[in-house]
């Protein structure tokens, strides 16, 4: 079988992780959660007082950060220079500032060759807003997700609910519709369906369905 890469692009709660995750298990392939590099720097700039305007001083920070991602029992593991920042990487604090950090060309430059040189090694799904269209340009299967802003919202409501967070739906709507413009304006690899991406529109799909249909296109091209 060809060993194929994986991009998945869409705006933010869209189900892409979910979807990247039991497409990758199927195939046995590697899970790369681009954001979860975006929200690391985030993370670090933060603990360091970096202005999230500044995009040089954030290019010299990534440039001496290690983010590095593994694959454990329960999920993904998220280490920013050797430290676990899985849980810490989700707060609202570091959701309400990643898109102004991932704006950056300094920062999107480092992220896009680190990203590239995970994704070499082949067999791998790689989920983010750019990676279609900027990342892995030549990637054997492109999909773009997308969702409703009001499904994306109760669904990401219901997982924070789940998990045992405190949510609030109207708060949600507005983050996940602000971070979306941020990150659909940005002048650098903006969010975009790639011209030869396959768009599903998960709005009324279950979970299942959406792996499904992304499975369906990567076997017929493997
Ligand atoms: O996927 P997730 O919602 O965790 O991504 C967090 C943020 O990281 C996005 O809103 C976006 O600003 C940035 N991002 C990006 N390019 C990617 C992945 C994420 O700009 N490939």
């Amino acid at each position: 079988d060809k060993q194929l890469q994986i991009a998945i692009d869409g705006p933010a709660a869209a189900g892409k992780s979910t979807a990247a995750k039991i497409v990758a298990a199927r195939l046995s392939y590697i899970y790369i959660d681009t954001g979860a590099m975006y929200r690391a720097i985030t993370y670090k700039a933060l603990q360091h007082n970096i202005n999230v305007e500044d995009g040089k001083a954030l290019g010299r920070l990534l440039a001496d950060t290690d983010i590095s991602l593994e694959q454990g029992e329960n999920g993904q593991i998220v280490r920013m220079d050797g430290i676990d920042v899985t849980e810490a990487i989700r707060t609202d604090r570091v959701t309400n500032n990643v898109s102004a950090v991932a704006r950056h060309s300094e920062v999107r430059r480092d992220m896009t060759i680190r990203q590239q040189e995970l994704a070499a090694r082949g067999g791998v799904v790689m989920d983010g807003r750019d990676i279609g269209t900027s990342v892995l340009p030549k990637a054997d299967v492109k999909i773009f997700l997308l969702a409703g802003v009001d499904e994306r919202a109760k669904r990401r409501h219901a997982e924070n609910l789940k998990k045992g967070f405190s949510s609030d739906l109207e708060n949600l709507k507005r983050e996940i519709a602000a971070r979306d413009k941020m990150d659909t304006e940005r002048v650098e690899s903006p969010l975009k369906k790639a011209a030869d991406a396959i768009e599903i529109d998960t709005t009324f799909m279950s979970i299942e369905q959406v792996a499904a249909a992304i499975m369906a296109v990567a076997e017929a091209r493997k």
